[in-house]
């Protein structure tokens, strides 16, 4: 059963703590996150000095790819303590306590030359991911991309078989499918690729079609 509500900012205050440490458990839904991370960081292409965006930046392991390349980046969260986790990492760079889901803040009135974001958008049902990266369009710099990693599958098919193999460890969220995902983007107007990364995951590569 999909669960009704995503989950509130209070049960990833309480989680900061110990998330790190969650990775490392090597079984469903982190099995390949480093490498998720390190894919996302490479497609995402970036150069010093460039503005990145890290949407739910968690305990910054995203950003941090970005910081040691010297980009000026912006991080997000709405649990205000995994942004304090980050803050420590990445004192140099620019924290705003942000809920995806709700306007956007004034404080990120700008254009990015990359958005970026790992495990996120899995929290919320495909309308609402389309939505969000819908808003996102006018966010990027030109000849700016966004690169999505998360728990996703070619199709429900896949899906449905790591979550026999993977039993009890399986919970149900809003993980991506690729196949009914890619559509309703480029319907948007964005060119999407998708590539599996693990057999839990995959990252999505958006640019706008004009690009
Ligand atoms: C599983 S963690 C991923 C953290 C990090 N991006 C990573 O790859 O390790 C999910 C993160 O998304 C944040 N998050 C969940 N829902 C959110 C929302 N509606 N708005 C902003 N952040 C959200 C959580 O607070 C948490 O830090």
């Amino acid at each position: 059963m999909l669960p009704n509500d995503p989950l509130p900012s209070s049960e990833f205050d309480d989680w900061a703590e110990t998330y790190d440490r969650s990775l490392a458990i090597d079984q469903f839904p982190f099995y390949g996150y480093e490498s998720l991370l390190d894919k996302a960081a490479a497609l995402a292409d970036a150069k010093p000095g460039l503005s990145v965006l890290d949407l739910g930046t968690g305990t910054g392991n995203l950003a941090m790819r970005f910081a040691v390349l010297g980009c000026d980046l912006w991080c997000t969260d709405f649990s205000a303590t995994m942004l304090e986790k980050t803050r420590l990492k990445l004192p140099a760079a620019h924290f705003v306590l942000h809920d995806l889901r709700g306007d956007w803040p004034p404080e990120l009135n700008r254009s990015f030359d990359r958005i970026v974001s790992t495990y996120v958008f899995h929290h919320f049902e495909l309308d609402e991911k389309v939505r969000i990266l819908g808003s996102l369009l006018p966010r990027l710099a030109p000849g700016g991309r966004m690169i999505i990693g998360d728990i996703a599958f070619p199709d429900a098919a896949a899906r449905e078989k790591v979550k026999i193999a993977d039993g009890d460890e399986w919970e149900d969220e809003f993980y991506w499918l690729a196949d009914e995902t890619v559509p309703a983007l480029e319907n948007l107007g964005f060119i999407v690729e998708y590539t599996q990364v693990s057999a839990c995951a995959g990252i999505f590569c958006i640019v706008e079609s004009s690009h």
